[in-house]
Parts: structure tokens; C-alpha cells; sequence
């Protein structure tokens, strides 16, 4: 099972050491914001597929795997398309989207984010869905057209539908658990195909992981055939008091038992980190520690150097079935 982690082709030539460090620990790389519509698509003509292509290249050119992330975000939708009111318009745009990209990409990306936090943050009975341009205009059903597009575009690419807010305790955490099964099996209803389950993982140091609900979600979406991915996974330490060894160890913590309740139904596709080093996430920039020190989220510190929760990952995902 491969570990990967997500990479930022900004540092690409200013850091050969954050390259480095991908090509020594990563069977996966992926591109953390290339992808996303509004970096790839600066107007509706133009297609600006090179940073990404960089970083695919440099995956498939030295025999490593990759990721695609991903076609519908809320956060990644160009102006130029949330101005686009009508639904059909819209639609033909998504779909002339979905097939352009994963024909470019075809054989060389074998895993797509195709919807991004399409589940509301705090969803209601009445409000499941995040209100983002896609639902307003289309309603829910931009779901199953933009997986029906991956699948006609690539067919042998494996479809995901990735979310966060998947792993804790308590009614809400559930709420979006339930919510994420419903929309495989409501996909799975209308005969289109979805492959895994994309569990972000930005997990909270300090809030415990509801290991049982999990590895109970992992289960459930076995039985429907689709597995589970960590796609996102680094720690948020903000609420951690004390310095580097006390984040660590309450990372540590947090990881390990995210892992337990993901590997309980079986290894999943992959697991993924959201970048690799202390040095570049974008942790620091929306919840920096309240003293003012450095976060310390990923798995390498920001000299390289890898931290134990590094470690138990490797353990997990070269441990055999
Ligand atoms: O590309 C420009 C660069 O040219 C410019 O010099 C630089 C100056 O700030 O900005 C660069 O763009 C930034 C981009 O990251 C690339 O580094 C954007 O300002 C910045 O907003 C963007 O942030 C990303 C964010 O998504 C929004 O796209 C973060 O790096 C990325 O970690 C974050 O990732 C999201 C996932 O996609 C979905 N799940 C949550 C996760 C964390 O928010």
C-alpha cells in the first residue's frame, strides 16, 4: 500500500531538499493545488496544465505512483465559474472540464478526487449537502454527473469522494458519516460507479478519534465494495501547550489511533499526507499557536529530520493484508 504526500510545485525549484524528501520517502505523489479548477483554469479557454504536469512527471518518471485533486471544491471554483447560472451551461462546463483533465491525465493518474467537502460542515436533515455554487445551480445531482463524467472519461481511474470531519466523536461526526454512505449508495443506485472514500484526515492533537466509528464506517463502505483512502492526513497542534516533544507525542497519539480505526476494516487505498514537511503546510497560516511558536504537523519537521508518528506509518502500510 502506497504512503504518498501532497506536493507544492512553488517550491519545486526554490527547495531541492523538499524535492529530495519526497523522492526518499513517497510511493505516492500528488499535486496539492495544482489541480484544483481555479489554478488549472484562470479563464473558461484556457487550460494551464504545466505545474501539475510537473509534478506528475516527476511521480511517473521515477516509478512512483500519483493522485488527482480535485474536480468540484467549493474552495476552488474559478469567479468565472460561479458566474455561470445556468444549469445546463454549467453542467456542459463540468463535464467539458472532468473530460479534458482526466483525458490529459489518462494512464499517468490512476486516482481522482472527483467531489472535494461536498457534505455541509454542520449538516441538518434538510441540509446534507455543502451550499456551494454546484448545488445552487445544479442541486445534488452535480454529484452523480461529475462521477459519471470521470467514469466515461477514464475508465479504469478509481473514483473517490473525499471529505473531512470523518473521524471524531459525537452527532455530527456521525451526520456526515451516514451522510457520506448515503451518497455512495445513492451513486451506486443510479449505476455509477464510485471506488473509495476519501477520509482527509486533518486531525485536532487535542479531540480523540472515535476509533469504534471508523473502523464501523471502513466496514460499511466494504460492504458496498468501496474503500477507504486517507488523503489529507497532518495535525493540527494549536491547542497543544508546551513545545516540539509535547506536540509530538500528542500527534503521535492522535495519529496512531486514526490509523487503528482506519486499518480495522482492512488496509485502505493509500495513505496520504497533506505535504511532508513542518516546512511548507498550510496549517501555520490558518490556525497558528496561540504562543506564537512553530506548528508541527506533518510528518517530517522542517529540517527533514522524520518524527515517530513517520515511523508508525511506515509500519502500517508495509505491514502485509
Ligand atoms: O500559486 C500562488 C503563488 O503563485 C503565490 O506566490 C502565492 C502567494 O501567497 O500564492 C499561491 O497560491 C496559494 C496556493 O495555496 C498555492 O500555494 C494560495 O494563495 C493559497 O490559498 C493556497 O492554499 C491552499 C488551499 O487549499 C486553497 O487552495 C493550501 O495550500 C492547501 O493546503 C489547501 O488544501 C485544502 C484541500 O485542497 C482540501 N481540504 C482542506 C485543505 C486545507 O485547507
Amino acid at each position: 500500500m502506497p504512503y504518498g504526500a501532497a506536493m507544492q510545485a512553488d517550491y519545486l525549484d526554490s527547495d531541492p531538499a523538499y524535492v529530495k524528501a519526497f523522492l526518499d520517502h513517497c510511493d505516492l505523489i500528488l499535486p496539492m493545488n495544482e489541480l484544483k479548477v481555479v489554478m488549472l483554469r484562470p479563464d473558461r479557454d484556457t487550460f494551464h496544465f504545466e505545474p501539475a504536469d510537473r509534478i506528475v512527471d516527476l511521480a511517473v518518471s521515477n516509478g512512483l505512483t500519483t493522485r488527482g485533486h480535485t474536480h468540484i471544491w467549493h474552495g476552488g471554483t474559478p469567479a468565472w465559474m460561479e458566474a455561470i447560472t445556468d444549469p445546463a451551461d454549467l453542467e456542459r462546463e463540468l463535464v467539458r472540464h472532468i473530460e479534458t483533465v482526466m483525458d490529459h491525465y489518462r494512464g499517468r493518474v490512476p486516482s481522482w478526487d472527483v467531489v472535494n467537502e461536498v457534505i455541509a460542515h454542520e449538516p441538518t436533515p434538510s441540509q446534507p449537502l455543502r451550499d456551494s455554487t454546484w448545488l445552487r445551480t445544479m442541486g445534488p445531482r452535480h454529484i452523480p454527473v461529475a462521477f459519471k463524467a470521470a467514469q466515461n472519461a477514464d475508465p479504469k481511474a478509481r473514483l473517490v469522494l473525499n471529505d473531512y470531519d470523518l473521524e471524531f466523536k459525537g452527532p455530527r461526526y456521525d451526520q456526515r458519516r451516514a451522510i457520506a454512505l448515503s451518497l455512495v449508495r445513492q451513486l451506486q443506485d443510479a449505476g455509477i460507479r464510485i471506488d473509495g472514500v476519501g477520509i482527509q484526515g486533518h486531525l485536532y492533537a487535542e479531540i480523540p478519534i472515535d476509533i469504534e466509528a471508523v473502523a464501523a464506517f471502513g466496514e460499511d463502505l466494504k460492504r458496498l465494495g468501496v474503500r477507504l483512502i486517507v488523503t489529507e492526513l497532518d495535525v493540527i497542534d494549536w491547542n497543544i501547550p508546551g513545545g516540539p516533544a509535547e506536540q509530538d507525542a500528542a500527534a503521535y497519539a492522535v495519529v496512531r489511533d486514526f490509523l487503528d480505526g482506519v486499518f480495522a476494516s482492512g488496509p485502505p487505498e493509500a495513505v496520504v499526507t497533506w505535504g511532508i514537511t513542518d516546512r511548507y503546510s498550510w496549517i501555520p497560516d490558518v490556525m497558528p499557536r496561540r504562543d506564537g511558536q512553530p506548528t508541527r504537523p506533518l510528518p517530517l519537521d522542517a529540517n527533514f529530520r522524520p518524527k515517530s508518528w513517520h515511523e508508525l506509518i511506515m509500519q502500517r502500510v508495509r505491514l502485509p493484508a
